[in-house]
């Protein structure tokens, strides 16, 4: 039997994607070390597919247990997810950051290449285009980071194009996802952050749900319609399919591509509460504070290399988003705990 290597596979994306490929008809191994998620998730991706996805935990800055998972399981591709992703925590712990992201990444890559594995999806941000000078955002733009998370993506990405410089018979992407939010149709798996969310739909999530009293808009001087921060949120279902495409082109095309993974639309904070709001019928109170340090005013992607190499385009509407969001947090207001 063949399989795909997720790390990272207990995650957020990286679950969503587990059942996407299992309904595709891929046989999938998850490799995770739960520094930042749950057993429970893959158990429901079980139960949500009636397939078994075999689980094993183990660090990716471990060759041995790499060795030990390539000698007994054919792996074909991994698609690979782990990483620390938490830019203020990158900025406090950059040894960390850059341990588990580089140095990982770097491991992988190697007991891979001693395997003979060659094909390999990268989960990388558009974090990587740092404050683009023109929207929307196309794959060629100029790439720059602000913090140890971001330089850890940058630093990845160079560190492939090396590699398939040296050796072209590998098959990379490497898929710059913009804003990742929502959650499976069945609520019965989404993201499920540690203490205070740091991005927006969970925060957003939780307020309603009232573990939070209200949310704080990082600034509404911006340069946008509205004066609040826009950027290009896509729905993790239309995002764990663009893997399932990634996969199947890598199985016909050599070499390394870089694939911005978005809608091509951007929306504001207050569009997004508006819209929470409004479709759940629930209230999100929030308070105007000052701009985050580092945040940029608007993001979002020009999203056609995707549909013209992959076939594969976002489709999946701001309702949907904040309607499967909250389906997700109202049902399992504590996550998978
Ligand atoms: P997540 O934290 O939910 O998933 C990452 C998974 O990797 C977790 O299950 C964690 O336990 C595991 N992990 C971390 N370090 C590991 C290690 N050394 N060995 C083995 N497993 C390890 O995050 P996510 O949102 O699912 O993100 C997945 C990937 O996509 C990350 O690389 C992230 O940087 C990238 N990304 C995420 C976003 C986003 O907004 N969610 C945006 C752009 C890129
Ligand atoms: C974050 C990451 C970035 C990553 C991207 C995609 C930071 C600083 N950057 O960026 O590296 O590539 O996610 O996952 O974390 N906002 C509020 N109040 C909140 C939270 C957010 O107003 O409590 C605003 C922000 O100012 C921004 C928007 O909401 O305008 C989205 O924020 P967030 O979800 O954190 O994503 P990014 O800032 O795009």
């Amino acid at each position: 039997m063949e399989y795909i290597l997720l790390t990272g596979g207990a995650g957020y994306i990286g679950s969503h994607t587990a059942l996407e490929l299992v309904n595709a008809g891929f046989n999938v191994i998850s490799f995770d070390n739960y520094s930042n998620s749950s057993t429970e998730a893959l158990n429901r991706v079980q139960q949500l597919t009636d397939k078994k996805i075999i689980s094993i935990e183990g660090d990716i800055r471990d060759p041995e247990a790499l060795r030990q998972l390539f000698t007994h399981y054919k792996v074909t591709a991994v698609v690979h997810f782990a990483g620390l992703k938490a830019v203020g925590e990158s900025t406090q712990y950059p040894l960390h950051y850059y341990d588990n992201n580089v140095t990982g990444t770097v491991t992988l890559c190697q007991v891979m290449r001693e395997f003979k594995i060659k094909k390999l999806v990268f989960s990388s941000s558009a974090t990587v285009y740092g404050d683009a000078k023109q929207v929307p955002i196309p794959e060629t733009t100029p790439r720059s980071a602000t913090n140890p998370y971001g330089q850890s993506k940058l630093m990845i990405e160079h560190i492939l194009e090396d590699l398939v410089a040296a050796e072209p018979d590998w098959a990379i992407s490497l898929l710059r996802y913009f804003n990742p939010v929502g959650a499976h149709h069945s609520g019965r798996i989404g993201e499920d952050p540690n203490g205070i969310p740091n991005n927006l739909m969970p925060f957003i999530s939780q307020v309603a749900v009232g573990k939070r009293d209200q949310l704080s808009v990082f600034g509404n001087n911006y340069p946008t319609p509205d004066g609040t921060g826009v950027r290009d949120y896509i729905h993790v279902v239309d995002l764990a399919l663009g893997h399932v495409k990634a996969l199947q082109y890598l199985n016909k095309n050599n070499g390394i591509t870089a694939i911005n993974l978005g809608t091509g639309v951007g929306y504001s904070v207050l569009d997004m509460v508006n819209a929470f709001s409004q479709v759940n019928k629930v209230a999100v109170p929030y308070q105007i504070v000052p701009r985050r340090p580092g945040d940029i005013a608007t993001c979002y992607a020009q999203p056609d290399k995707a549909a013209t190499l992959l076939g594969w385009r976002a489709e999946k509407t701001l309702e949907d988003m904040v309607r499967d969001s909250w389906h997700w947090q109202s049902t399992n207001p504590n996550g998978y705990n």
